[in-house]
Parts: structure tokens; C-alpha cells; sequence
């Protein structure tokens, strides 16, 4: 994995129960909002389509359809930002269907038994924690309509958004006022009281207060009282916290646990690789065209992956790398320009050439990728990589392949060999012996590899000393390492 990794993870795609090891909550500072515009992308779309009147939308799937993306043209360009948006919530949620079933089934549950109860999600940053919640209760709603049950009512609550911790009881009982019943005492004692003794059914209510860690005040009253009214005898509540920390219950819920009434976890680990890509191969597939090439999008999701896993970060990369394609389109209609003035100035001058014209339809390639994830994860290892000489570059490419699952060290004479394959190949003059003896010694010095002692050369032991990742990472954005990298 590369060494840029800066963030405790949780890694597998299942859920798990609260792990036992400690970590402290995470406090983060309000954030965006997550107004939902699911088919608005697509609606336009195929507006557009409709609009340019030769394309059924049938045709929306097909290959030749999909291809059509020209960068150049505004509106595409922000059909695709949307579909890449934070804010633009996806039609088709993928990858966290276990976890969303397993809330689902706790809320059916309390439902079906007319049972309070209490459960707490946690996981990292952008792990589709809040996306997932508002499928669940949509998913709820149909279910209990379906099912014949009495629809629960749903209070949301972003715990950010409350100038007061103890509002979230103000919010709860607004949701019995329907009862009409006047009470006095505090919000929450009112609610103490309700759930106390038997009243006139109400329906059951569903809570999800996302970012509960902002409820965690000094004493830890409100985080606490707002779970034991799920222990009421007479409660109606399913209550679903949201936050990061993963020991939030343990930490900050004792008493709870001391009456083995602790709420059940549901852990959202950090996204894999493989998820990151199918993600946003899922999202991307609602355009009728293709944006990005592949490897680009596997390049974004193995060093979001291995960074954080925070899908949040693995959308405004791809969203940045538009952004460089957009620049390399900007320059090139400079220099088309230019081309052209020339050439007309020059009577018998070919105009502007191909490779110029053809950026229109032109893709996100791994190289804007490359340089948006460098924006995102600057790290000192890929900086000294990229400001290499390029035989060294060569060098470590050609150890990075050497030693790829094969052996932990080689010698010099064995890597020399792997280094002038990689340069024949490429039609590069190899340096010779005695010169990438010296660019190795270095690479030793940079601490890129290590170099073992021996009176012959050849036989000096090396053994690599930074990760492969970084290697891609760093040369990927060089076109001519994009084959050997492979
Ligand atoms: N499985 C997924 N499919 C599509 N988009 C996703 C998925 N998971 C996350 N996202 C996108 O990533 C972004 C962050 O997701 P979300 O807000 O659900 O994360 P979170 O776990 O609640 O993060 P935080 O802990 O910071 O609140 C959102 O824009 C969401 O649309
Ligand atoms: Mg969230």
C-alpha cells in the first residue's frame, strides 16, 4: 500500500459488531447539504438528446451513443460534474446492501413488535453512512405501507444544525403533538413522562440523528438521556445514531451498558478499491457517454482506497481530473489558434494537426488522474520520484517490475538486465554498467533502494525501499512509463 496512507481505517466489505479496540470520536465541522436530486442528471440528459432530435432514449445504452462525449461542450460538461456531485444522490446505491439491511431489519422489528430500540452506525468519513440512512427509510415506508403496518413517523436530525443539544427532545415530542395533550416540564421530561405510562397508540417513530457526536456535551446528559427514552417501557422510538467514532457507545453511554440496554453497532468500514470503481462506474453510467478511461478510474479508486476510503474524496478527484482535461483542452485551442494563424499566414503550411482537432472527444486519461490525485496526496516520496532524472525513473520502474510478487531482493547485474529490457523496448539507449551503477548508488542515497556491500558491483545485493503504489503513483502521469507500468 502506499506509504500516503494518513488516516485510521476499518477495511472489509461486511459488517461487523463494535470492534473492541479504542479510538477517540472524530468531530467534524458542519457540512454540506444532501438535497437529493436522484434523476435530475438523467432528466437532462436526455433532454439534451431529445433537444439535438436524432437519438431515441432506447439508444441511450449503446456503445456508439456512449462514446459521444465531446469535453468541449458545456452542458455535458456539467451533466458529468453533477453526476459527480456530492450533493447529486444516486439513483442505484451499490456496495453497502448488507449494511442497510441489517438497519432495515432492526427497524422492521421495531415496527412489527411495536418495540422500542436503539442502534448506532458508525464508520469513517464518506463511507456512505447518511446516503445509506435515507435509503433505509424510504425503504421502511414502502415496506410498512406494503406490509399493512402503521407508517412511522421519521424525524431526521442533523445534530449540527441544532443551536442547543437538548432541542432533539424538542424535535421528538413536536412528533407527539398530535396527542394534544398538555404537559409541563422540560421537553425531555415530557417525554420521560409519555413513555411512561400506557397512552393512546401512536404511531412508532424513527429517529436517525446523524452526527450524534455533537450531542456529547461535558456531563454526557443529552447523548444519554436520548437513548435511555428507547428503555421507556411505553416508548415508541427506533432510534438510529450516526457519528465516526466507533466507541461512542462504550465511551459515552455507561450507564447503558451497565443496564444491558447498550444499542446494537453497525460498522461501515472504509471503502476497498473495488468498491470505490464500482461506485463510481455505477454513477457515471448514468451518462449516455463515456468520460473516463478505465485505468483512470482504477487509479483514483486504489489511492482513495488506500488513503482513506472516503468516497467523498474519490469524487472530487475525478472531479478535478475533468478539470485538467478542461485546461489541456483550453491550451490546445491556444496553440490551434496559433497553428492556424500561422498557417495562413504561410500559404502552402498544413493547417492545425489531428492530434490537436481530435482532443475534442477526447477522454479523462490516467495522466489527469495522476495529477489531480497529486493535488489531493502530496507526499514527499512520489515529489522525490517525480523530480528524478529519467534513468532513474527508469531504474525504479524497471525494479518495481523486477521485484513485483517475486523476490524481496536481487542484485545489480539482475536489475541492469530488467533496466535495459525496459529501455530497448522503448527504443531508449541503456546507460551502461558502470553508469547505472552510479544512478543506483543514488537511489541508495535517496533511501529509494538499498544496496547491499560486495567487491563486484553486479553482486551488490538491492532490495526496494518504497512501495510500488508510490512508483505508479509518481511515473503514471509520464507517458512514457503508462506501458511499462502495466
Ligand atoms: N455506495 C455509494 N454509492 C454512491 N455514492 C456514494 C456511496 N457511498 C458514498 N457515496 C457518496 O459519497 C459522499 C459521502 O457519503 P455519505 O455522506 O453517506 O458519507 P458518511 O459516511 O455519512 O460520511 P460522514 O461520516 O463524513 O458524515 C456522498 O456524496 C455520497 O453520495
Ligand atoms: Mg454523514
Amino acid at each position: 500500500m502506499p506509504s500516503i496512507a494518513s488516516k485510521r481505517k476499518l477495511r472489509s466489505s461486511a459488517t461487523t459488531p463494535l470492534p473492541t479496540t479504542a479510538s477517540p470520536p472524530t468531530r467534524k465541522s458542519p457540512r454540506r447539504c444532501t438535497a437529493a436530486t436522484p434523476n435530475s442528471v438523467t432528466t437532462v440528459v436526455r433532454k439534451i438528446l431529445t433537444d439535438e432530435n436524432h437519438i431515441e432514449s432506447c439508444e441511450l445504452e449503446s456503445k456508439s451513443v456512449r462514446s459521444r462525449w465531446n469535453p468541449k461542450d458545456g452542458e455535458q460538461l456539467r451533466m458529468v460534474k453533477e453526476v459527480l456531485h456530492l450533493s447529486t444522490a444516486p439513483s442505484t446505491m451499490v456496495c453497502r446492501e448488507e449494511e442497510q439491511n441489517v438497519v432495515l431489519g432492526f427497524c422492521k422489528g421495531c415496527v412489527e413488535h411495536e418495540k422500542a430500540g436503539s442502534l448506532y452506525i458508525c464508520g469513517c468519513p464518506g463511507t456512505g453512512k447518511s446516503l445509506s440512512m435515507e435509503k433505509v427509510k424510504v425503504n421502511l415506508r414502502n415496506w410498512a405501507i406494503e406490509g399493512g403496518f402503521s407508517v412511522p413517523e421519521v424525524l431526521s436530525v442533523n445534530c449540527t444544525s441544532m443551536s442547543n443539544t437538548t432541542d432533539i427532545f424538542t424535535k421528538i415530542l413536536g412528533l407527539h403533538k398530535t396527542l394534544g395533550k398538555k404537559d409541563s416540564g422540560t421537553p425531555l421530561k415530557q417525554l420521560q413522562n409519555l413513555y411512561s405510562h400506557k397512552s393512546p397508540t401512536t404511531n412508532m417513530i424513527l429517529i436517525v440523528a446523524d452526527e450524534l457526536d455533537y450531542l456529547i456535551t461535558k456531563d454526557r446528559a443529552v447523548l444519554h438521556d436520548l437513548f435511555m427514552l428507547t428503555t421507556f417501557p411505553f416508548s415508541r422510538c427506533i432510534l438510529i445514531g450516526v457519528a465516526n467514532a466507533i466507541d461512542l457507545a462504550d465511551r459515552f453511554l455507561p450507564r447503558l451498558t451497565a443496564l444491558n440496554c447498550k444499542p446494537s453497532v453497525v460498522t461501515f468500514r472504509a471503502y476497498t478499491k473495488d468498491q470505490i470503481l464500482r461506485i463510481l462506474e455505477e454513477r457515471l453510467n448514468e451518462l449516455p457517454y463515456i468520460v473516463f478511461q478505465h485505468q483512470a478510474l482504477e487509479l483514483c479508486a486504489r489511492k482513495v482506497a488506500a488513503a482513506s476510503g472516503d468516497m467523498r474524496n474519490a469524487l472530487s478527484i475525478c472531479r478535478s481530473a475533468i478539470e485538467m482535461l478542461e485546461v489541456e483542452i483550453r491550451d490546445s485551442a491556444c496553440n490551434l489558434n496559433t497553428l492556424e494563424e500561422k498557417s495562413s499566414s504561410e500559404q502552402n503550411l498544413p493547417t492545425a494537426p489531428d492530434f490537436v482537432k481530435k482532443q475534442e472527444f477526447d477522454m479523462v486519461r490516467i495522466d489527469h488522474m495522476a495529477l489531480a490525485l497529486s493535488k489531493t496526496y502530496r507526499s514527499p516520496v512520489v515529489d522525490t520520484i517525480q523530480s528524478l532524472p529519467h534513468h532513474q525513473q527508469i531504474i525504479l520502474c524497471s525494479s518495481m517490475k523486477h521485484f513485483r510478487g517475486l523476490k524481496k531482493d536481487s542484485n545489480l547485474g539482475e536489475l541492469y538486465k530488467s533496466y535495459a529490457g525496459i529501455c530497448k523496448s522503448s527504443l531508449i539507449p541503456p546507460a551502461g554498467i558502470m553508469e547505472f551503477s552510479n544512478m543506483c548508488r543514488v537511489l541508495n542515497d535517496q533511501g529509494l533502494i538499498k544496496l547491499g556491500q560486495s567487491r563486484d558491483d553486479k553482486l551488490r545485493r538491492v532490495t526496494p525501499k518504497v512501495d510500488e503504489g508510490d512508483i505508479t503513483f509518481a511515473l503514471q502521469g509520464i507517458r512514457f512509463f503508462r506501458n511499462c507500468l502495466q
